[in-house]
């Protein structure tokens, strides 16, 4: 017999399903509860315990930090996998065969071009501006170049082209607005090169002038974007679906997802975590001063890159990020004194009651800037790299919500303001 769940209200029970996922995740159903109750639903600021959607994409279990993309541990993935083996991965659910990978890659470089007339666009924004807002009305202008991805009964062919095309172009788009930026000619893409290593080139390439993509550095980035590759319904990907659940396009969604990802609470935290090491470095590197400043409740500041909404013991990524951010500094020969600042923190937090009580541990952003900075990548496109790495996951949330046929997005809520009143005429408030 199916589990049910009971809610009382107002003395009258009604009995609701329980959904089990294939890793028993239970779920009450309340999908009919309003209904049957005459008005009753639920309410849960910043879904804290509701499911949006049921997903076959992602299994995260916060409590035994694991992370799966389609089954497989991140820890075998970050080890053997690439980049776009994982991208194949997550949007069309099985590791690829050789012949279908090396098929998948060819059509990804061969779409590494952009329009040319996508430069106008980034340069009508001032050099100053912040890659992330660029990154994002870039993503929504692919609508203009190609106006058949607003059809939202594109066939999946059509859908495919479309995928492969934001995939290719994004880190021509990053790489460029890095560029205009420093006020630096852009470098066009080399389709002979590979997705980290053709990146790396146009970011740092000078016209004329040689750079050789240093194999450690395209390998470290490379597993960076896999471990940010997909990490369910958090706040961006939520946005991703929520976006393309209007019929929007796929192309609008995840411009939604770019900038959802931005805030410093989310993607834009590993920016944030750098800016936090530098000050407290130049404060002098107290890093108890600081800690007590993440704990006094009448201070602002928090401890960035730590906590996490659902890792409650520890991040699997952090593991591999802390570990990765060792092997590339040495093998770069670079010092960063952040570095000890970083391992500093952590290792007051790991015993101090307030960070143990509340489960606050490294995440993802903790020691990914490290890597970033040892890379020689300004901080303000430490967000952009993030937003490269989840776009693969932001794709296949899109797909799997338009194939799964799901209704709108739209939230109720509980009204708290004024009952009914009388409007009165300006001169007599
Ligand atoms: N420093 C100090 N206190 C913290 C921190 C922190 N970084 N994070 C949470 N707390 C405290 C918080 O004040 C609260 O204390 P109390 O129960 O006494 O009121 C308690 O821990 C629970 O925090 P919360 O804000 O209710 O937890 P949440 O699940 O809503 O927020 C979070 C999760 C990631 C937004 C939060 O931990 C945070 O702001 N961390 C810093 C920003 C950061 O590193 N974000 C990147 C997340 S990983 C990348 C990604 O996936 O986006």
């Amino acid at each position: 017999m199916s589990e049910k769940a009971k809610v009382i209200v107002d003395g009258k029970e009604f009995e609701l399903p329980v959904i089990t996922g294939t890793e028993n995740e239970k779920a009450i159903d309340i999908g009919k509860l309003r209904a049957e109750s005459g008005g009753v639903i639920t309410l849960d600021y910043g879904f804290k315990n509701t499911g949006s959607t049921t997903s076959s994409i992602t299994f995260l279990d916060g409590e035994k930090g694991i992370l799966r993309y389609r089954g497989y541990p991140i820890e075998q993935l970050a080890e053997k996998s690439e980049f776009l083996e994982v991208a194949y991965l997550l949007i069309y659910g099985d590791l690829p065969d050789k012949e279908t990978y090396e098929k998948f890659k060819r059509e990804i470089s061969d779409s590494y071009f952009v329009h040319e007339d996508i430069k106008k666009i980034m340069d009508g924004f001032p050099s100053n501006a912040h890659p992330m807002g660029v990154l994002s009305s870039v993503a929504t202008s692919l609508t203009a170049f190609y106006p058949a991805s607003l059809d939202p009964n594109r066939s999946p062919e059509g859908v495919n082209l479309s995928i492969k095309r934001i995939l290719a172009k994004m880190p021509t788009f990053a790489a460029w607005t890095y560029r205009r930026k420093l006020g630096r000619p852009i470098i066009y893409p080399d389709t002979a090169m590979d997705y980290c290593s053709n990146f790396l080139n146009m970011m740092f390439k000078m016209p004329g002038g040689r750079y050789e993509v240093d194999p450690v550095v395209a390998n470290a980035l490379d597993k960076l974007l896999i471990l940010h590759a997909d990490h369910e319904q958090n706040c961006s990907t939520s946005t991703v679906r929520i976006t393309g659940s209007s019929r929007g396009s796929l192309y609008t969604s995840i411009s939604a997802g770019i900038n959802a990802l931005w805030g410093p609470l989310h993607g834009g935290a590993n920016m944030a975590v750098i800016e936090m090491l530098e000050n407290i470095r130049m404060d002098g590197g107290d890093t108890k001063k600081w800690m007590d400043k993440a704990k006094d409740k009448d201070d602002p500041f928090r401890l960035m890159g730590f906590g996490h909404r659902v890792y409650k013991n520890f991040d699997p990524r952090a593991r591999i990020i802390k570990k990765a951010a060792d092997e590339v500094l040495e093998a770069l020969g670079v010092q960063d004194p952040v570095l000890d600042i970083a391992k500093g923190l952590e290792e007051v937090a790991l015993s101090d009651d307030y960070f143990v009580e509340r489960k606050l541990y490294p995440n993802v952003d903790f020691y990914s800037g490290i890597i970033y900075r040892a890379m020689q990548i300004p901080v303000d496109m430490f967000t952009v790299i993030f937003a490269l790495g989840r776009l693969p996951g932001w794709i296949a949330q899109w797909k799997e919500m338009r194939e799964n046929g799901e209704p709108i997005g739209r939230p109720r809520q509980i009204y708290v303001g004024h009952t009914n009143r009388t409007y009165q005429p300006i001169n007599e408030r």
